[in-house]
């Protein structure tokens, strides 16, 4: 959805730099896209996007504060040197007609965090299969508080609002099943073998590739609407100084850069998957699946904290609500409903 689309009510109080995409900014975008390398004259866009060209010159300006990299000038026209990778709606929904996802997708440039907004536009009311893309998060949220690193354009930070019909008690499995639509996704379009840690965390190299970060508004026996927060780090050439030993990227680990777009596009689709198998047959399939592809499932040295306790353990597979079972050295196994969990080494 863009500017002049219908705007959820909850988004027209934000400040201009977190509104949502504007229409003509997406229709720059996708016009210097199609045209990339060739120049296009003021006067063109102007027609196309039905603004004057002041207005054109002022977008370009919006367009390059926020890093695409718009070759050019009024008087002779304007280019893009390659192919913007910006997740614009008309991109994503062109190819994902067809599925949950292709018909209310949000687009920042920027916003602060759009688990946040999509927690809004679900007590708003808006429809299962809402997808709110951002460029950059300026607060992005990661568990237990701590904040995601949002870099401009080189990550995926996607968040899907969902209302099943499910107990709160399931939700977890959400989580499970999004990092394995992630981890195929990745596969898919890198062939990396992406390995995941319970509960949220995509690992590359034995680095954080990724996390999921699911939040639920509930009555106590059913979900009244659950949003599923994907971060991927995708095109990163550096982390902050204190994320550099512990995190990682695509482009890090392969040397290329890699496509955003095809990548969220496959993650989208194998997410529905997973979703209506999920909704239609239960979590076996999926409890099942993340056993197999997650080193941390099972036989795992690892430390636990809780809120409550730390304690050493070596993992035992996963109970049929997806929580993970830890065997102590006196033979006691716990679960941990929730915590952190590291390998011991
Ligand atoms: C974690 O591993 O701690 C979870 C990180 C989840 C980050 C994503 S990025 C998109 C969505 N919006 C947020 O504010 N957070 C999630």
């Amino acid at each position: 959805m863009t500017g002049a689309q219908r705007r959820p009510r909850v988004m027209a109080k934000k400040k201009s730099a977190d509104e949502l995409t504007d229409r003509r900014l997406a229709g720059l975008v996708t016009l210097l896209g199609e045209n990339a390398t060739f120049v296009i004259s003021g006067a063109r866009i102007a027609r196309e996007l039905g603004v004057s060209r002041t207005t054109v010159w002022r977008l370009v300006t919006r367009l390059r504060a926020l890093g695409v990299t718009v070759r050019g000038r009024a008087a002779t026209g304007y280019f893009l040197e390659s192919v913007a990778d910006i997740l614009t709606p008309e991109a994503l929904k062109s190819a994902l007609k067809g599925t949950l996802f292709a018909k209310h997708i949000l687009h920042f440039f920027r916003t602060d965090s759009t688990n946040r907004v999509a927690l809004e536009l679900g007590h708003a009311g808006e429809p299962e299969g809402t997808v709110v893309i951002a460029e950059e998060q300026t607060a992005g949220r990661g568990r237990a508080g701590r904040t995601w690193h949002s870099e401009r354009a080189t990550g995926i930070y996607v968040t899907l609002l969902l209302r099943p019909r499910l107990a709160p008690v399931q939700a977890p499995l959400l989580t499970m099943m999004a990092g394995i639509a992630a981890r195929n996704a990745v596969a898919a379009v890198t062939g990396l073998p992406v390995d995941l840690k319970w509960p949220n965390d995509l690992l590359l190299a034995g680095k954080k590739l990724g996390g999921i970060l699911t939040e639920m508004h509930a009555e106590p026996n059913l979900v009244k609407f659950i949003i599923v927060g994907i971060g991927l780090n995708v095109n990163q050439q550096q982390f902050p100084t204190e994320l550099r030993a512990v995190a990682t990227s695509l482009r890090a680990e392969t040397g290329k850069r890699q496509s955003r777009l095809e990548i969220l596009v496959r993650l989208l689709r194998e997410f529905e998957r997973g979703y209506r198998e999920m909704l239609s047959d239960g979590s076996a399939n999926i409890i099942k699946r993340f056993e197999e592809v997650s080193s941390y499932a099972r036989g795992k040295k690892v430390r636990v904290v809780t809120g409550a306790e730390t304690f050493n353990g070596v993992t035992a597979g996963l109970t049929g609500e997806g929580l993970l079972r830890v065997a102590r050295s006196d033979g006691s196994v716990f679960t941990v409903i929730a915590g952190d969990v590291s390998e011991l080494r």
